[in-house]
This record gives C-alpha cells, structure tokens and sequence, in this order.
C-alpha cells in the first residue's frame, strides 16, 4: 500500500518544511487538496501556492483538485509541477475533455467520486484514466469519520479494472487510519490518502510504517 499523507492537515505557515517533513517520513506521494469555496464549502490553496512547495520534495504530488471548473485551472497546476492530477466527476468540466487535456501534458490523470456517486459512473472513463479516487468522506474537510459503506464500490471498481485488463490505480480518502486501512487494502486500494492519521501522530514515520505494515 502507498500512503498519501494529505497536506490540509499540515501547519500552513511552514507548508514547505511540511512537505520535507512528510518526505523524511516515508510519505510515497502528497496529496494536496485542492478547494474553490463553491464545488466544497472550504478554501484552500491554488497552484502559485503549489509551485512555491514544489521544490521541498522530488515524491509524486498527487494533486485533487475540488474545484467546479477543473479544466480551466489544468494547465496551471501543470506548469506549478503536479504529477498526478484528479478532478471530480460530479464537477461541471467535462471528463473526457478534461483527461485528455491533462494527458496532453504528460501528467497521470484521475476521477473522483463523491460518496453518493456510483463506481459504475467512471467505467466508461476506465481505459483514459491512470486512477480513480472513491471518497470516504464528504469532501471538503479533514478529520471526518471514514465511511466503510464505500469499500464495495472499491472492490466493484477493482474487479472491472481486472475484468478488462487495464493499468488504474485506486486511490480511497477521508478518515483512513489505524483502524481501517487493512480493509482498504482487502477491497483493492493501492494508495491510501492519510491527513489526521499521519498529522496528528507523535512521529509521523512510524504512523506511515504501521499503516503499511497494517495494510500488508
Ligand atoms: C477531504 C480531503 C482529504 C482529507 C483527508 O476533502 O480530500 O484529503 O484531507 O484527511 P483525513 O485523513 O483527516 O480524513
Ligand atoms: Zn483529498
């Protein structure tokens, strides 16, 4: 299992050091939400922003981007150095348009999907896509509770990417821990997106080792 330790759990007046932090912890990717105050209720940071902390670790930034408009805002999350990036579905870009323009780039693309969005939603998207994203909570917020009733759609979406033999990872957000990461793992999740878990650890190495060790 890879760990995405979410940055909107991190101390924002230090982002850069954060970063290095979570880098030294063993963190396989960072996950940076992205958040436009419309698609979610919350705000967060935008691509200058991005491309300011870019320098502090050479690991994947695995950008999510909550924003209405994703397909507007590409190219500058493109050029701030992402390497992956994934927009909602339930967002007003359209997907194909939207995959294709991040692929032009040479930048891994994903969708993701709302807790009460269906995985079958994104099957027509599955041979475009490098991932899919299934949300284990409400986006918008870190520190919610993580939702267990969303592993079957994990493991619907695991078994039509195995059924056509294609290359997706699947990637699982919100409330992951301790507690719950071994199901992930057992449902087909190939990278797990940690905030609180990883942020409000004593030592954040050892909270990514033991969610690895958890997820073996
Ligand atoms: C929620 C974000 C998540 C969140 C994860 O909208 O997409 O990445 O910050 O944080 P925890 O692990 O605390 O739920
Ligand atoms: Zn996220």
């Amino acid at each position: 299992m890879l760990i995405a330790p979410s940055l909107l759990s991190c101390d924002f007046s230090r982002f850069g050091d954060e970063i290095k932090r979570m880098d030294e912890a063993g963190a396989d990717y960072m996950h940076l939400d992205v958040m436009d105050g419309h698609f979610v209720p919350n705000i967060t940071f935008g691509a200058p922003v991005m491309k300011y902390v870019r320098k502090f670790s050479d690991k994947v930034f695995d950008v999510h981007l909550m924003i209405s408009e994703p397909l507007r805002y590409i190219d500058d999350f493109c050029d701030a150095g992402a390497d992956i990036i994934t927009f909602h579905i339930e967002s007003d870009s359209d997907p194909a348009e939207t995959i294709e323009k991040i692929k032009s780039r040479n930048v891994k693309a994903g969708l993701v999907i709302k807790p009460k969005t269906p995985a079958e939603s994104v099957f027509e998207y599955l041979d475009k896509v490098d991932m899919v994203l299934v949300m284990t909570v409400e986006p918008g917020f870190g520190g919610q509770s993580f939702m267990a009733d969303m592993l079957p759609k994990v493991e619907a979406l695991k078994a039509e990417i195995k059924r056509r033999h294609l290359d997706v990872i699947i990637e699982a957000d919100g409330g992951i821990g301790a507690g719950n990461i071994a199901d992930c793992a057992r449902a087909g999740v190939d990278v797990a997106v940690a905030g609180t878990a990883v942020f409000k650890a004593e030592n954040p190495k050892e909270a990514i080792s033991q969610l690895k060790q958890l997820a073996m």
